[in-house]
């Protein structure tokens, strides 16, 4: 279990995803209150970017088809996303954000 400092925790703003690398890895990662959240950032339909969806509270609405997901557990909640996408373990620690994305 390797955690990652991919930004600082003011670069992640609610309602605003933010996109992280990790590796050869690209995650999304989201903010409710103080509560930060990672997921894959590609969308399990086809070829989107999570991060460039729009997030309401605990989902995120992909802006290719409309599908939903949990951005706290990577679950799909909306057609035509059925399949989940891989969720992060996310800390914050001296003002950074930390993803393992080998957990
Ligand atoms: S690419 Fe995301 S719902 Fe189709």
């Amino acid at each position: 279990m390797a955690f990652v400092r991919v930004m600082d925790a003011q670069d992640v703003v609610e309602g605003r995803p933010a996109l992280a690398v990790v590796g050869d890895i690209e995650v999304a990662v989201f903010r409710v209150g103080d509560q930060l959240f990672a997921i894959d950032d590609l969308c399990s339909h086809a070829q989107a970017s999570l991060s460039e969806g729009t997030q309401y509270d605990y989902l995120v609405e992909c802006p290719r088809h409309g599908g939903r997901f949990d951005i706290r557990t990577g679950k799909a909640r909306h057609f035509p996303a059925v399949s989940p996408v891989q969720s992060f373990p996310v800390k914050v620690e001296d003002n950074g954000v930390f993803i393992d994305v080998d957990d």
